[in-house]
């Protein structure tokens, strides 16, 4: 059996101020069973949420991480520096950051063997552009994504990892994946880790879909066989929101 989680990543969103205000109206309320709760905040927020979530069920996740243990990088954050604050989780590879800070399939892997060397749980995030929608490379691109963020690792290892399958027109748009194609999609990707890291972990290795989940349509992603959680943007910032997208994770 697969926990469900739901992670929130609050994107360039929420001041310290504005941070430890959700945190104060959802942590009471995040106490479903059976759902991991996650909240990937800004760099900046994330010690005081650290202290506003102590003793809560909803843990801390980072947005992006340098995979050098430390030196001469400005303005990049290293993995020992999350540790330290109490992160937990850390998104990596997600296509905004593909798209606008030249990520590519290797700093991604360089990345998800940083994350996992220091006990944090890499969110490794997947997903076809419009175009290559259209012109019916999803599966190709989430084959080579998967394949090359995972490369060098052990099944052990692989089993632990998150991986985020975000179809990038679906992002912000409200333009959802059906739940069904979703569903397909994410069934690939369980196909690619059983090939390169055996049956057993491909089982074990939770898969989230993210891209305009809302309260509303949580539930018919969950009820998908393959579909273990959700990576939610603009829906996870505001705490009942949150909170209702935690309950409708529990449902699985
Ligand atoms: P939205 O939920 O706002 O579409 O964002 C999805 C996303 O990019 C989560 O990482």
């Amino acid at each position: 059996m697969r926990t469900p989680i739901l992670a929130g990543n609050w994107k360039m969103f929420k001041t310290i101020q504005e941070a430890r205000q959700f945190a104060r109206e959802a942590r009471a309320g995040a106490t479903a069973d059976g759902v991991q709760k996650v909240i990937c905040a800004p760099f900046t927020a994330l010690s005081a949420l650290a202290e506003e979530l102590q003793g809560s069920q909803i843990a801390l996740g980072a947005q992006n991480m340098h995979f050098a243990e430390q030196g001469a990088y400005t303005g990049e954050i290293s993995p020992a520096m999350l540790v330290e604050i109490g992160v937990k989780y850390v998104i990596l590879g997600h296509s905004e950051r593909r798209q606008y800070f030249n990520e590519t399939d290797e700093s991604v892997n360089q990345k998800v063997h940083a994350a996992i060397k220091h006990g944090l749980v890499p969110i490794i995030c997947v997903g076809e552009s419009l175009e290559q929608r259209e012109a019916g490379e999803t599966e190709a691109v989430v084959r080579r994504q998967t394949e090359a963020a995972l490369s060098g690792l052990e099944a052990s290892q692989v089993r632990d990892v998150i991986i985020a399958y975000e179809p990038i027109w679906a992002i912000g748009t409200g333009k959802s994946s059906s739940a069904e194609e979703a569903n397909e999609t994410i069934a690939i990707i369980r196909q690619v880790i059983a090939a390169f890291f055996g049956h057993q972990t491909a089982e074990q290795v939770r898969i989230q879909y993210g891209g305009s989940v809302k309260p509303e349509n949580i539930e018919s992603y969950m009820a998908q066989p393959d579909i273990d959680g959700a990576l939610v943007g603009g829906a996870s910032l505001v705490a009942d929101s949150f909170l209702q997208l935690v309950a409708g994770a529990a449902q699985k």
